[in-house]
Order: C-alpha cells, then structure tokens, then sequence
C-alpha cells in the first residue's frame, strides 16, 4: 500500500505562527508535528509516500525529510497550488499512486494508543475502511450515523446537527477506484473537493467499512493554538511517564523492518548530542542489541 501525507492549507488558524514555518512543521512537544503522521504510515507497513503541500512550503518538507531513504522510505513530493480540498490529494498524486490501494493521512492528526489503524491496513482488500472517533464536538467533523446495528447510514461534513458523536478522523483508506471517484467530483458550496463526498460514494455503494476506534485511543488534531498545545502536553505526559517516544520515525523505521540495526545505528550517530539520540541510543537500540547474533 502506498501512502499520501496531506500538509498543505494556509495554517491561518496558527497565525502569526504560521508566517515562516507551515502548521505542519510547528513542534508538537519535541518534534515537528509532520513526524506523527509519517510516523503512522511507517507503522502500518507502508514505505512508498507522497507528501503534498503548498509550492511555498515544500522545500521545507523536503529539507526536513529528504527523500527518506535514511529511513528505509521512498518519499515523493506533489505541490497544491490553492487548498481546494483534501479529496484533491488523490487528483495531485494520481501518478503516484498508479494501480493500488492508498491511504491518505492529514499531517496534522496524531494518533497513539493501538494498532487498530495499522491492522486496519493489513487486512484492507477493497472499499474504503474509515474510523470513527468518539467526541464531544462532532460539528467541526466529517460525522457518521450507524443504524441498530452499528452500520454506517450517513456520512455528513460539519453537520450543524450531528446524528450522532462519532467523527471521522483524517486518516482514510482507499482501494484504486478513489481516483475515479475523485475525478468525478464537484466542488461543494465552499469550493473544495470533499473528502466526506468520496466517503459518502463509497458507502452508497455499499464498499465502506467503519471500524470505531476502542476507547482510550487518543486522537489529536493541532490545528488551533489551544490544541497545539494541549497535544504537546498530552505527548509530553505520556512520554515522560513511560519513558518511550510517540511519533519516532527512526525507531517505526526499524520496527517495521525497513531499517537494520546497523543502520539504525549510524543513524543515530550522525544526530547531535540530545534527548532525542539518548532515547533512540539507551532505548531503542540498547533494547535490541541482545537479539544481536555474536560473530
Ligand atoms: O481532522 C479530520 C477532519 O478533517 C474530518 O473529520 C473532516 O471530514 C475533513 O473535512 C477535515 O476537516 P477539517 O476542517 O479539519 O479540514 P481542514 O480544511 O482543516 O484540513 C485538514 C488538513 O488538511 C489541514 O491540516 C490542512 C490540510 N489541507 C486541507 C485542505 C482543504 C490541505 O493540505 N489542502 C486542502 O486543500
């Protein structure tokens, strides 16, 4: 499966943070935001990604990710031009994604605390599998309805009344008719192509699973300052209390197996001297060294 980072937009809610780096680059407790969301992809198996943005930002992008082969990943670039709408990263990335399935993931969601979206992946054949996230906010949301029987019903973009608590969360996967789909897209009255429209084809169809996302599974957004900030707090009180990192591309790389050990290793001793080499140094490799064969 081949994936898509979606980071472009204008940040105008992070004003005046976003005047020289993109929403997606601002730090979300000890690195940037974009790591989260690359970080999901790399733990879902998936190796070949396309990250879009706005002309403007993308040398950015690539100064910070190159072309991701320091982690096992082939990483490619898109630009878009004007934010028409998320269901234009399938448009922008056509060639790209060429004749397989594809997840796409905005690069400001964060996600942490199970395997669902990874498994989720695994075990895609064909359709859509989306998620759906219990909040106390539905109306700022891509919502969904379920009947008696916990189907999915409707999928509704910022309904002002919601038919129910279960928002969709920016991560989607699709089999290879999402480019058709998108091509056949209208723009909605506020000029974007929807993503919730590309859903709601999919569930008339009768192709779209929905997998509700368990209890305890945090998903984050960091969109606004206030929500900026209470992610990094969240990140920082659940890696200081456990001692791990959320959102470490370097150690998904290896636990996916698309970096060794060795390599792993020197990369690591190319970093500075920091917090983030000591943990990548005393947890994840001096974890893994045991299971090291002795010539
Ligand atoms: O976060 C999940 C929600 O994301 C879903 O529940 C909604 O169904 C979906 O429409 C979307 O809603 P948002 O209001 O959060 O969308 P927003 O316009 O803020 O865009 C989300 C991210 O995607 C943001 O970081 C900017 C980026 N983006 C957005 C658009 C429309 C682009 O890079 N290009 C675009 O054209």
């Amino acid at each position: 499966m081949k994936g898509i980072i979606l980071a472009g937009g204008t940040g105008s809610r992070l004003f005046p943070l976003t005047l020289v780096a993109s929403k997606q680059l601002q730090p979300v407790y000890d690195k940037p935001m974009i790591y989260y969301a690359l970080t999901t992809l790399i733990e879902g198996g998936i190796r070949e990604i396309c990250l879009i943005s706005t002309p403007g930002e993308l040398p950015r992008f690539r100064q910070l990710l190159g072309d991701g082969r320091a982690w096992g990943l082939a990483i490619e670039y898109r630009e878009q031009a004007r934010p028409a709408g998320i269901a234009q990263a399938f448009l922008i990335a056509e060639s790209f994604v060429g004749t397989g399935p594809v997840a796409l993931i905005l690069g400001d969601n964060i996600f942490y605390g199970s395997d669902t979206l990874q498994r989720a992946v695994a075990e895609f054949r064909s359709g859509a599998t989306l998620f759906g996230y219990h909040v106390q906010d539905p109306e700022r949301y891509g919502v969904i309805e379920f009947d008696t029987d916990g189907r999915a019903i409707s999928i509704e973009e910022k309904p002002r009344t919601p038919k129910s608590n279960y928002a969709v969360p920016g991560f989607y996967i699709y089999d290879n008719s999402v480019l058709a789909i998108c091509r056949g897209l209208q723009p909605s009255a506020r000029g974007e192509l929807e993503i919730t429209d590309v859903n709601s084809t999919y569930l008339r169809r009768g192709d779209l699973r929905v997998q509700r996302l368990p209890r305890g599974f945090a998903w984050l957004d960091a969109g606004t300052s206030s929500s900026l900030h209470e992610a990094s707090a969240y990140v920082q009180t659940i890696e200081k209390r456990a001692g791990i990192k959320i959102g470490c591309p370097e150690e998904a790389a290896y636990a996916a197996g698309f970096l060794s050990l060795s390599e792993l290793a020197a990369l690591t001793r190319q970093m500075p001297r920091c917090e983030y080499r000591d943990y990548l140094e005393n947890q994840v490799l001096a974890e893994a060294q045991p299971s090291i064969p002795t010539p």
